[in-house]
């Protein structure tokens, strides 16, 4: 099955290579990222977009702004890994991955012995780790996500978790890629996605691109649609798991978790194991990002919100941990209870 290629490394190496998911559904257009201000402005305007999409994004993006300073002493060098990671990693608050993998290329350049050549070449090699990692850890969601799922299986999912938010077949998606891909007949409903419609322009798009049968649907009819028993399974994404379980994801995952517990329908988070945030006591001390007024205000098309009205904007909520049947992760599906804090501390230090 071919999806898209939503970040990778231009030919020569110089630029994070994207799809401008600005652009989509109407043009599939792909766009160099070559400066800290591109890499922070796409991040910012969801050019590129998806917690481990902006993590792989961020880590490259770090490599190719440090590189017209490879000739700087060490002690300078490092001054501007630190400033430039820290502002790459501030553009998004809410999805862990940002920070967690320009973390990991910040920590790789300090350890990196040599000049400022070999300290580059280091950090590239650890971005493409990163990469390829994602897209190892998609694989494996989908393998184990794809065993939740049936012939026929009517799956409902919110926002935009597949190909275009990763480096590899996404994450809630996965299983349904892995499904068809097995010649399994799946359905895909997937809510429109109030206020930035990545569920209408981008899940949508992606889908149907694959040949997967998909529905769109406004976000206000996913419960009646449970209710009238055409949903099996609901799957989403997740941008930061805290160490009780509870998920940070676009707003508007945590009425559909009410209403899938209300009609017994199961509610799978898949994520990657990196989207754990031990530090994360709990949902109560996720940041929410809120995003600017016009986002909801003025819409692709026309104002859809008197001037002056005030605007309330978050971008993502959190559905408590007592809502999701289970995990699904590269590393199995994990039930309740859950104590996620012990085991990534556990492994802190490791990357
Ligand atoms: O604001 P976005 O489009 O970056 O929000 C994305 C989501 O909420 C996704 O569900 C989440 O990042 C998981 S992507 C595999």
């Amino acid at each position: 099955m071919s999806v898209v290629e939503s970040v990778r490394w231009s030919k020569d190496g110089s630029a994070v290579d994207i799809i401008d998911q600005r652009l989509l559904p109407g043009r599939l257009e792909r766009r160099d990222l070559c400066t800290v201000d591109d890499v922070c402005d796409a991040i910012a305007t969801l050019a590129v977009r998806g917690a481990p999409a902006i993590g792989v994004a961020g880590a490259m993006g770090l490599v190719v702004s440090l590189a017209p300073h490879v000739s700087a002493p060490r002690d300078e060098l490092l001054d501007t890994v630190r400033m430039l990671g820290d502002r790459i990693s501030r553009v998004r608050p809410t999805a862990v991955n940002l920070a967690w993998a320009v973390g990991r290329v910040q920590r790789t350049a300090e350890r990196a012995t040599g000049d400022g050549a070999a300290i580059l070449a280091a950090m590239r090699d650890e971005a493409t780790r990163i990469l390829e990692e994602d897209r190892a850890m998609c694989r494996r969601i989908g393998e184990y996500g794809a065993t939740l799922l049936a012939e026929g299986s009517r799956v409902l999912t919110h926002c935009n978790a597949g190909a275009l938010a990763t480096a590899g077949i996404g994450t809630a998606l996965a299983p349904v890629y892995v499904a068809a891909e097995r010649g399994q007949r799946v359905a895909v409903f997937a809510d429109e996605t109030r206020p930035l419609l990545q569920g209408s322009r981008l899940t949508a798009w992606e889908l149907a691109q694959a040949g997967v049968d998909v529905t769109v649907l406004a976000d206000s009819m996913a419960a009646s649609l449970m209710r009238e028993r055409r949903v099996d399974v609901v799957f989403v994404g997740a941008d930061r798991i805290a160490a009780n379980g509870d998920v940070a994801n676009k707003i508007g995952t945590y009425p559909l978790a009410l209403a899938a517990r209300h009609h017994g329908v199961p509610f799978y988070v898949a994520a990657p194991w990196s989207t754990v945030d031990p530090d994360t006591a709990s949902g109560d001390a996720i940041r929410i990002e809120h995003r600017a007024t016009d986002e909801l205000a003025r819409g692709f098309v026309a104002d859809v919100v008197p001037e002056h009205v005030a605007v309330y904007n978050p971008a993502f909520d959190v559905t408590p941990a007592e809502l999701v049947t289970a995990f699904v992760t590269d590393r199995g599906i994990i039930r309740p209870p859950y104590h996620f804090a012990h085991e990534r501390h556990a492994e802190s230090g490791q990357g």
